[in-house]
């Protein structure tokens, strides 16, 4: 048994993703959760950028004596992901696990990524597959806008300007007749019905957040590291209430009284 929370980082509201994931498996877990909402998007940043912001945010989930860190963003993960080696913590990330269950979930050889163009430029998605499965068709489309649209909360099925983006940016996926298609940004499961009602029934949804949960569930439980208490509290880099409202629509309960604002600047780079 290790009580120490689990830390849980993301540009923004993207890394929700996961925490959703986790109150379903690992209710009992602390969790310290950073979203650096005075910075985000990541995305479309230069590599010395992203890796600069991610030594940070470990830094500062280590400074809550966190027993394993979670970066619940694929561009991170995709750019940054080498980090983990400087930590002092087992460090989870969220393209690997849902690699594996792309490759798992498809019938055709044929995937999509959507991505931040840092992941997409990184080819992160593609190469894990590909190591799992040569023979694997993949399609990859970067879609900044889509992390923009759910940190202003239009996150509606209907929502007009959301639907005409996702039929716009995912017209590659479909004309390429892929049967599984990764959301390799935490951002995305939030329009996921919207996706999928572009994609079509047919086409598999890959979550990489809920699949970053799995794993993290998993690797806690084989090493006996799983903790209680159940206390989730939440960091922002910029104002509370805006992370706030649309985090407490994302996870389908108030959190508004458990989001503090915090320098990141001050946990060094
Ligand atoms: N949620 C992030 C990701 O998974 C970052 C999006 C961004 O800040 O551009 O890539």
């Amino acid at each position: 048994m290790d009580k120490r929370p689990i830390g849980v980082f993301d540009s923004g509201l993207g890394g929700l993703s996961v925490i959703k994931e986790l109150n379903r498996v690992l209710p009992d877990e602390n969790i310290i959760y950073f979203g650096d909402t005075g910075r985000v998007p990541y995305g479309t940043r230069s590599a010395e950028t992203i890796v600069k912001y991610a030594r940070q945010d470990e830094k500062f989930l280590l400074s809550h004596d966190v027993k394993l860190i979670i970066a619940a963003c694929g561009t991170v993960s995709s750019v940054a992901g080498f980090t983990a080696n400087e930590l002092p913590v087992p460090f989870i990330e969220v393209v690997t696990p849902a690699a594996k269950a792309a490759v798992k979930a498809t019938k055709t050889n044929r995937i999509g990524v959507l991505g931040t163009a840092a992941t997409v430029n990184s080819n992160s998605y593609k190469n894990a597959m590909l190591n799992f499965n040569p023979e694997l068709t993949v399609v990859q489309n970067a879609c900044p806008l889509f992390v923009q649209l759910v940190e202003n909360g239009w996150i509606d099925r209907d929502d007009e300007v959301t639907v005409a983006t996702a039929k716009r940016y995912l017209k590659p996926l479909c004309e390429a007749g892929v049967d599984t298609v990764i959301l390799g940004c935490t951002h995305f499961p939030a329009i996921k019905e919207i996706i999928g009602d572009v994609m079509g029934d047919s086409v598999t949804l890959i979550n990489s957040g809920e699949q970053a949960a799995l794993a993290a569930a998993e690797y806690l439980t084989t090493n006996y590291l799983l903790g209680e208490g159940g206390r989730r509290r939440y960091f922002v880099s910029d104002r509370v209430q805006s992370f706030a409202s649309t985090a407490s629509i994302l996870l389908g309960s108030d959190i508004e009284d458990d989001v503090e604002m915090i320098n990141i600047d001050s946990f060094g780079g």
